[in-house]
């Protein structure tokens, strides 16, 4: 592959999963700010548009590994495209993993993390910044994607410790936005019912976050190297029950219901089919992920953007798409 040579300038940044929602809205902030920011994708062709912003340079993933850079285990073909930034931030995570036995998880999480940071270490970046998630834990994580988000966590910490890298890692709770595929999906859902919306672990628990106070973050981290080492809890001002935000989506966008809470084992029951379904909408590792509480513990510094502030904003207007 064939990679532009970038010079080692503060300003040169280099984002994994720069094409998903919180990557689109930092590599959007990162560029109003003067950043030269480099995106590897595995499908590069489907998000040109991120290119046409100043400093954007968008590579092609498949370039690095047949389509998945998780599976590109050997460090030498990162270097030359790591080569030259003073930061590299990792945003790549999945929900779902194609045949439910934790390998695919840790190929996305834990595999990728350990790679590109060697990648990153050999070619002398200085900086890491790792998004993972409120309540990751490699031990006591009750889903696989728990369990592999902690495990890529403490990795990063330890790796960066031991090889003089600064690594920062951020750990939200649901995040919301215009773009989000949490607040909007369970909006169209409601749009679908016909007046009763069954839902799933109805009492599971969040603290949803804005994603402009992610990004908020992201640039504080990039700008202060005082927040190495530091593991920070992302969470907005309020707690509210997966019920509410479902029944506050579901109104806000036009579509009020009445949120029907499953019993636990109709809840099980469901995910075990649903996993099989197209695009697996929720699975039984979802499932054990909801039995955590995703909220502040009481230290947590909560962030300031009140969903009801934002939400309507993008959830209204789909309403009006709908009519
Ligand atoms: N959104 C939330 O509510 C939330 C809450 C807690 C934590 N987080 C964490 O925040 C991060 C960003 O979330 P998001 O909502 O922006 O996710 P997203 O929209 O699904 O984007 C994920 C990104 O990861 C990349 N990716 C996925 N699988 C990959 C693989 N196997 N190899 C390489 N790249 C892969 C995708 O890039 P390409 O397809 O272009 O290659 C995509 O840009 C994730 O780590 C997520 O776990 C999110």
């Amino acid at each position: 592959m064939q990679a532009t040579r970038i010079h080692n300038s503060p300003k040169n940044v280099m984002i994994l999963g720069g094409t998903g929602f919180v990557g689109r809205a930092l590599v959007t902030e990162l560029s109003r700010s003067g950043f030269s920011i480099t995106i590897p994708s595995r499908q590069a062709s489907r998000h040109r548009e991120l290119a046409l912003l100043p400093g954007v340079r968008l590579v092609d993933g498949a370039a690095l590994a047949n389509s998945d850079l998780a599976t590109t285990r050997t460090v030498q073909p990162w270097a030359e495209l790591i080569s030259g930034h003073s930061v590299l931030i990792n945003l790549v995570g999945i929900l779902n993993e194609p045949k439910h036995n934790g390998e695919g998880f840790d190929r996305a999480h834990v595999q990728l993390t350990q790679t590109a940071l060697k990648a990153s270490a050999e070619a002398g970046i200085p900086q890491y910044i790792h998004m993972s998630a409120l309540a990751a834990d490699a031990v006591a994580g009750r889903s696989f994607y728990l369990r592999s988000k902690g495990k890529a966590e403490d990795w990063a910490h330890d790796f960066g410790a031991q090889q003089g890298v600064a690594v920062t890692s951020f750990r939200p709770s649901v995040i919301f936005g215009a773009n989000d595929s949490f607040l909007n999906r369970f909006a169209q859902l409601a749009a679908l019912m016909p007046g009763i919306f069954p839902l799933a672990c109805a009492d599971a628990r969040f603290s949803p976050v804005f994603v402009g106070d992610v990004v908020a973050q992201f640039m504080a981290a990039i700008s202060d190297s005082g927040q190495a080492g530091q593991r920070i809890d992302l969470c907005g001002p309020t707690d509210y029950s997966l019920r509410e935000l479902v029944a506050y989506a579901a109104r806000t966008a036009g579509h009020p219901r009445v949120i029907l809470g499953l019993p636990d084992w109709a809840s099980r029951l469901q995910a075990r089919f649903l996993e099989f379904a197209p695009g697996k909408p929720f699975t039984r590792d979802n499932y054990a992920s909801l039995q955590t509480p995703s909220v502040c513990p009481t230290a947590c510094l909560r962030q300031p953007t009140r969903l009801e502030t934002i939400a309507p904003q993008y959830l209204q207007k789909r309403s009006a798409i709908s009519m």
